[in-house]
C-alpha cells in the first residue's frame, strides 16, 4: 500500500506490507525494474547497502528466481553506507550477512564489490573508503558522490547508517566518510556522511519490527520538524525519499 504524506513537494514515499516478506518481495521488483532501466541505457546502477538485520530477508529474495541468475549483475555496482570494523569473516560483519544471503549466490564481478575493509584501523580505513568512493561513483554539483540508490536501515534509537544521535558525526559537512562509535557497545563503524545521504538519487528506508514504531511514528508525523534522531535528517535534495515499513514498526498507519 502507498501512502502520500500530503508533501507531494518533498518527493516522498511511505510504502506499507503486511511482514518484512512482503517488503523483501516488492522491494526486489523495484530493485529489478531500476536496475533494468540502467542497462538498457548501457549504464550500472550504483547502490549504497545497509547492514543491520533488516535488507537480510531482501537479498534472499533477489538471490532467488524469478530474480538470482536472470539479472544483469555485471550492471550493479555495491558499496556499503556504513560497516563495523571487524574482519569480513566476523558475524558483526554487514558484508558477511551481505555475502552469506546474496552475493555468494549470484554472479556480481569482484570488481563491482566495494566492501569496507573492516579490518584495517578505522580512521584509516574512512580516509581510504572515502577516496574509493570518490573515485567510482560520480559528483553531483556539490562535489559529494551521487549513488543511485541507497538503502537505509533505522535503530530503535533512530540512528540510520553509522550515525548515532547527539554524535559530532552528525555535523560533518566535508568528509564522505567517518569513523563512528556506537554509543552502548562502542564498537567502532566506517560511515557515509550526511552530505553523501542527501546527494542520493533515490534513498530508502528499510524499517520492520515492533521496537521502532515509536521513533518512525514521530519521524512520519512530524515531517520537516527538528527531531533528535538522525533518520529523521536525512533530506535527498533532488532525490526520492522512501518508507518501506511494515506493520509492526508503523501499526498506526
Ligand atoms: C548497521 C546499520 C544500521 C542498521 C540499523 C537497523 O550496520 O547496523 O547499517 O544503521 O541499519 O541499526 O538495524 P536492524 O535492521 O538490525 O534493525
Amino acid at each position: 500500500m502507498v501512502l502520500r504524506t500530503g508533501e507531494e513537494e518533498m518527493n516522498k514515499e511511505i510504502y506499507l506490507f503486511d511482514d518484512i516478506t512482503a517488503l523483501a518481495r516488492r522491494l526486489a521488483g523495484d530493485f529489478r525494474a531500476a536496475l533494468e532501466e540502467k542497462a538498457a541505457s548501457g549504464e550500472s546502477l550504483i547502490v549504497a547497502l545497509s547492514g543491520g538485520h533488516t535488507p537480510k530477508a531482501f537479498f534472499e529474495v533477489l538471490a532467488e528466481p524469478p530474480y538470482g541468475g536472470s539479472l544483469p549483475w555485471d550492471k550493479v555496482v555495491l558499496f556499503w553506507g556504513d560497516e563495523r570494523c571487524v574482519p569480513p569473516d566476523d558475524d558483526e560483519s554487514n558484508f558477511k550477512m551481505t555475502d552469506l544471503s546474496l552475493l555468494s549466490r549470484v554472479k556480481i564481478p569482484e570488481a563491482n564489490i566495494h566492501r569496507v575493509l573492516g579490518e584495517n584501523p578505522p580512521e584509516e580505513e574512512a580516509v581510504r573508503y572515502g577516496k574509493e568512493i570518490k573515485d567510482s561513483v560520480p559528483p553531483g554539483s556539490n562535489g559529494f558522490p551521487v549513488f543511485d540508490w541507497i538503502f537505509l536501515g533505522m535503530g530503535e534509537d533512530g540512528h540510520t547508517a553509522s550515525l548515532f544521535p547527539g554524535a559530532p558525526t552528525l555535523q560533518e559537512k566535508e568528509k564522505i566518510c567517518v569513523v563512528a562509535t556506537h554509543p552502548q557497545t562502542g564498537q567502532k563503524r566506517v560511515s557515509v556522511t550526511f552530505p553523501v545521504l542527501d546527494s542520493g538519487k533515490r534513498v530508502s528506508f528499510l524499517v520492520a519490527g515492533g521496537g521502532k514504531e515509536p521513533v518512525l511514528k514521530a519521524i512520519l508525523e512530524n515531517p520537516g520538524q527538528k527531531l533528535p534522531y538522525p533518520a529523521s535528517m536525512v533530506n535527498p535534495a533532488d532525490g526520492l525519499l522512501e518508507w518501506y515499513v511494515d506493520r509492526l514498526a508503523a501499526p498506526w498507519l
